[in-house]
């Protein structure tokens, strides 16, 4: 039997973690950041979880008195809470576009939980939806290309008649046959579809030329200093340079040339078997935590058992890009951005034209890192930057207690990275990219989820969506047993997303504020619908706002479900969040993607109905039969469905103007 849950199975393997290294003995200056802030008062513990008084507060309060705290956001904001409804705030549309097993092409098969094979999966839209990114078509914010990743399956809520529910109300999920399987590879991946707005409401374009779904079966190339590595060669694939397809694609991106970029996240759960005895991946992939054994792929296919193909688990853990204007294009996992456990890869300009991408680790006491194009972009011949992703400085982030961030060069023949560690050339240090940045000194944080530049104001927001399982704090992760999660802002160096400095500070430490433990810093002004915690994906709109949404807000956890909340970053409302949407109970809150012209908003809802045990609508934790029961004619059965949801203002016009 299979153990079920791979939310928890996944997003707990981001931890316990496997960073073993010393780095995140730092305890003692937390104390000397907050002075250094001037936010702690009086008798103000110097632990931010004894606060009994948010630091954010007394500075919100601070400003308050001097201006009027006027929020960049107007709308209504929707209560918080729980039940088996998505909600918008008032005024606005918020309608389902394309759910799991919904056409990606028109002679696709109508979706049939019950017949469901690999053929009709992969001519239908994936499960699990993540990341969104929206490319418009001639520039237009009416018609575009829509990207999606899939990031994971969840079999229990997939598949009719697989669990037995036990005396204990415990569910047992039958073992995979290759059928069930081949399916669950199918809805990995992503989904490329042309859609239009008519009417004001979107609709899929299923005769799109440009409309593909890529799956864990599409064929794609290694390419970057990496390729054709011996440590990336198998046996069915002696070149080290031709992978097939891409595994728990989490977030992403969309370049300045308009491609799709899809993060390879946790991989290490699509391997099991053991190594053989003494192999040299051993150290690599114990900090990786390969294998993990949540999917029995391997037990049809050699690739997924380590002991039979000990090289597969260093062909995943990349960033994936995909040229959307050729669906017949080879996707090519880009070795420069270094083999972690990708949560997103957002893209900006540097002034000096180069390009850069900000990717979170995301496991407990992992990484921040950035890669900067050594090429510059050429807005008049995309073709010319095609490539430009193989060629760069990958780099990762050390925050100082004194609120200096540095950006530290992952690059063989600097410092430790030489062979005397391991480091024989500069494909040595992009396989273990987390083993070189340990070696560095980098920053360990609390699982760094989606990270976005801001090109208004030249910072950068980093989600941090929490570590229960940390007990020495650090300066940019202040917080014991931090169970709610925070936002770090960086100002980059003269603005020049390109430098290797920078300044940092902690935007939001999530939860309660009402519950003093907590030690949460929204604003003052932000009511007990506006406060979250567990940040994860964001998104910065076209007037530089920022939207969050969250993963982990549950009925027990925090009273309320995920949602999508728009966080004011200026001014006198610095620290202000809204809740804007929210989603059904068990939902995680994905994408979120405004169109240029902010009339729309695509959000993504993952797993809906998943766990709920401790919801009174529930009783005990969901399967595919009990969601469809309880949920018959739910919206088009979000609850059994994840979705991608569009959002519009009624009477049209900018949202949240
Ligand atoms: Fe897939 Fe880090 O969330
Ligand atoms: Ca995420
Ligand atoms: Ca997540």
């Amino acid at each position: 039997m299979t153990q079920i849950f791979k939310t928890s199975l996944l997003e707990e393997a981001d931890g316990p973690g496997h960073n073993s290294t010393a780095n995140r003995t730092m305890g003692e200056i937390i104390a000397a950041r907050f002075s250094r802030r001037g936010f702690l008062r009086g008798s103000l513990a110097a632990t931010a979880i004894t606060a009994t008084v948010s630091p954010m507060a007394l500075l919100a309060a601070d400003r308050a008195s001097a201006e009027t705290a006027a929020s960049s956001f107007n709308f209504e904001e929707v209560t918080a809470g729980v039940d088996a409804d998505h909600h918008v705030a008032e005024g606005y549309n918020a309608d389902v576009l394309l759910r799991w097993g919904d056409k990606v092409f028109a002679d696709a098969p109508e979706f049939d939980p019950n017949a469901q094979s690999r053929a009709a999966q992969e001519r239908q839209f994936g499960y699990n939806n993540d990341f969104v990114g929206y490319i418009p078509m001639d520039g237009s914010s009416d018609h575009g290309i829509l990207v999606v990743n899939h990031e994971y399956t969840n079999e229990h809520l997939m598949f009719p008649g697989i669990v037995t529910v036990g005396a204990d109300d415990k569910l047992t999920v039958a073992p995979a046959d290759q059928a069930r399987v081949d399916i669950e590879m199918a809805a990995h991946g992503g989904t490329i579809i042309e859609i239009e707005k008519k009417d004001g409401r979107w609709t899929p374009v299923l005769d799109g030329a440009k409309n593909r779904r890529i799956t864990s079966a599409t064929p794609m190339a290694l390419s970057g200093p990496a390729a054709g590595h011996a440590r990336l060669a198998t046996n069915a694939d002696p070149s080290g340079r031709a992978v097939i397809g891409t595994l728990n694609n989490c977030a992403g991106g969309v370049t300045p040339w308009g491609t799709y970029v899809m993060a390879e996240e946790n991989f290490h759960g699509y391997f099991l078997g053991e190594l053989p005895e003494g192999h040299p991946e051993a150290a690599n992939y114990e900090r990786y935590g390969v294998p993990q054994g949540s999917y029995e792929w391997g037990n049809f296919y050699d690739r997924f058992d380590v002991s039979k193909e000990p090289n597969e688990p260093n062909r995943f853990g990349w960033v994936v890009e995909v040229d959307v204007d050729d669906p017949t294009s080879t996707p090519k996992k880009r070795t420069a951005l270094g083999r972690f456990k990708h949560e997103g890869a957002e893209s900006i300009l540097a002034p000096g034209g180069q390009v850069v991408f900000y990717l979170g680790d995301d496991e407990r006491f992992d990484y921040v890192y950035k890669f900067v194009t050594a090429g510059r972009y050429n807005p008049d011949d995309r073709a010319a930057n095609l490539d430009l992703l193989d060629d760069g400085t990958l780099y990762v982030a050390r925050f100082d207690e004194d609120g200096a961030v540095t950006w530290m060069p992952l690059a063989h023949g600097e410092g430790p990275l030489n062979s005397e560690n391991g480091f024989a050339s500069q494909a040595d240090v992009l396989i273990e990219t987390r083993r070189a940045a340990d070696l560095l000194g980098a920053t360990p944080m609390d699982r760094p989820e989606d990270i976005e530049p801001n090109g208004d104001n030249g910072r950068v927001y980093v989600m941090l969506t929490n570590n229960t399982k940390r007990q020495d704090p650090n300066a940019a992760n202040p917080r014991v047993d931090n169970a709610f999660g925070h936002i770090v802002e960086i100002s980059e160096e003269g603005g020049d997303f390109a430098a290797t400095k920078g300044t940092w500070e902690i935007l939001l430490k999530c939860g309660d504020p009402s519950i003093a433990e907590v030690g949460a810093t929204f604003s003052t002004a932000t009511t007990e619908n506006g406060w979250f915690g567990m940040p994860d994906n964001c998104a910065v709109d076209s007037d530089g706002r920022l939207w969050v949404s969250t993963d982990g807000n549950s009925p027990k956890k925090t009273g309320r479900t995920d949602g999508l909340w728009a966080v004011d970053t200026d001014g006198a409302a610095r620290g202000t969040s809204k809740l804007f949407y929210r989603v059904p109970v068990g939902a995680e809150m994905c994408g979120p993607r405004p169109t240029p012209d902010l009339a729309t908003f695509f959000v993504a809802v993952q797993h809906p109905g998943d766990g709920g045990e401790d919801w009174e609508g529930f009783g005990r934790n969901s399967y595919y039969e009990d969601l469809s029961t309880r949920w018959p004619d739910f919206n088009d059965a979000l609850p059994v469905r994840p979705s991608v949801v569009a959002i519009t203002k009624k009477n049209g016009g900018k949202i949240g103007a």
